[in-house]
């Protein structure tokens, strides 16, 4: 049974495939500690309608790809309607180039990781690999080639980015291996993760060496860890975020909408910008590091009432922030990256909120 007639669209050499599809819709929330998450109960399509999609390279003919219910296969054929030319399920047909890059989870992050990665290797390939079809129009438009969850190991890839937040999955730990079996173990593989399992929670001082919560006492950093534990026993390597930001996204925006936040006012979190903490990713990757743990932050950490001020001081927004009402949440942590910064000769372009808040 067919499911749904794949479109074609032409990027500079390749032919890259944009599937319509049925989509899935999943509501986020900012958590204030780093990670959005998702009030929904249905995480995950169901597996009818994960079917794959990779981006195939072509020379010059334009083809249309049906797709079978199954999911484990989808042809090629061409526009003229004469028979399938290919059976991509059996075959796999893309060629893999040495600086070509596997990003699961090309969201805000993944997607600059891909233009970064693009500046550094003109012409390599980037593949996407998503949790639905929402965003493959726009990834197949940023000449990143989507994919949905793996059906089977066919590709494997020299540098693999793994950057899909936690909460759209219900085996976190499980998508980590699968990322790690597409790796052919040649480039890199990196996982974005978070600062969140350092164990600090009375605003002190926090770097590399601080020790990580046990295993057992939170279930939300027991799925970093072991989403992390996964990675480095494939010999991948980690970057652990802050709380990443841009003009329109992070915790000062979500809290800009709110206007008043239920949490405390004094508790210290920490910052990278988006294109920092891309630049970074591709720092790591680049090096072909195996089995390291790296910290990601601005190394100006700052109090929930700070960064609002600075928010509300700039003039840069339309919005006003009201307050912090909470008196007994936990406290944060102020994190420092100079060993990191020191190891990688990586430094950030926002040196701190207030510096980015500047150039707007
Ligand atoms: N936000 C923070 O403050 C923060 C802090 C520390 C660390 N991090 C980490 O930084 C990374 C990047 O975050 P971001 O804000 O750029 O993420 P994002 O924009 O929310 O990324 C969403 C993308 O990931 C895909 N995705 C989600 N779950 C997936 C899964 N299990 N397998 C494959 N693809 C999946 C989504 O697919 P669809 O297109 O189908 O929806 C979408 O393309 C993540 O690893 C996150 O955990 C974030």
């Amino acid at each position: 049974m067919m499911m749904g007639l794949g479109s074609i669209v032409h990027l500079s050499s390749i032919t890259l495939l944009c599937m319509h599809h049925h989509t899935h819709q999943t509501q986020f929330q900012f958590q204030p500690f780093g990670f959005p998450y998702s009030n929904s109960n249905n995480l995950l399509p169901s597996l009818s309608t994960t079917i794959p999609g990779w981006g195939i390279k072509l020379k010059s003919k334009t083809l249309s790809f049906s797709f079978m219910a199954s999911a484990t296969h989808f042809q090629v054929s061409s526009e003229d309607g004469s028979a399938p030319t290919q059976e991509l399920g059996s075959s796999p047909s893309l060629a893999i180039g040495q600086h070509d890059l596997l990003i699961v989870g090309p969201g805000v992050l993944g997607r600059l990781v891909a233009q970064k990665w693009r500046q550094e290797y003109p012409g390599c390939q980037v593949f996407g690999q998503t949790v639905t079809t929402n965003h493959h129009e726009e990834l197949t438009k940023l000449g990143i080639s989507p994919s949905l969850k793996w059906t089977k190991e066919d590709y494997k890839f020299p540098y693999v980015i793994f950057c899909a937040p936690p909460y759209q999955s219900s085996d976190y730990p499980g998508d980590l291996r699968q990322a790690a079996l597409c790796w052919n173990g040649e480039g890199a593989f990196l996982f974005t993760s978070s600062s969140a399992p350092y164990d600090c929670n009375d605003n002190g001082f926090c770097d590399e060496d601080t020790p990580v919560v046990p295993i057992g006492r939170s279930p939300r950093t027991d799925v970093l860890l072991k989403a992390e534990n996964v990675v480095l026993e494939f010999g991948g390597s980690v970057v652990r975020l802050s709380g990443l930001y841009k003009e329109d996204r992070g915790a000062h925006a979500y809290w800009l909408e709110k206007g008043i936040v239920e949490s405390r006012p004094d508790h210290i979190l920490n910052l990278i910008h988006y294109e920092d903490a891309a630049s970074l990713s591709a720092t790591i990757l680049k090096k072909k590091f195996r089995r390291r743990i790296f910290l990601g932050c601005d190394s100006h950490p700052l109090s929930r009432q700070e960064v609002m001020d600075l928010v509300n001081q700039s003039g840069k927004f339309s919005k006003r922030f009201e307050k912090f009402t909470g008196t007994d949440d936990p406290l944060g942590k102020r994190l420092n990256n100079s060993r990191t910064r020191e190891e990688l000769g990586w430094e950030p372009k926002y040196t701190s909120f207030a510096h980015f808040l500047e150039t707007l």
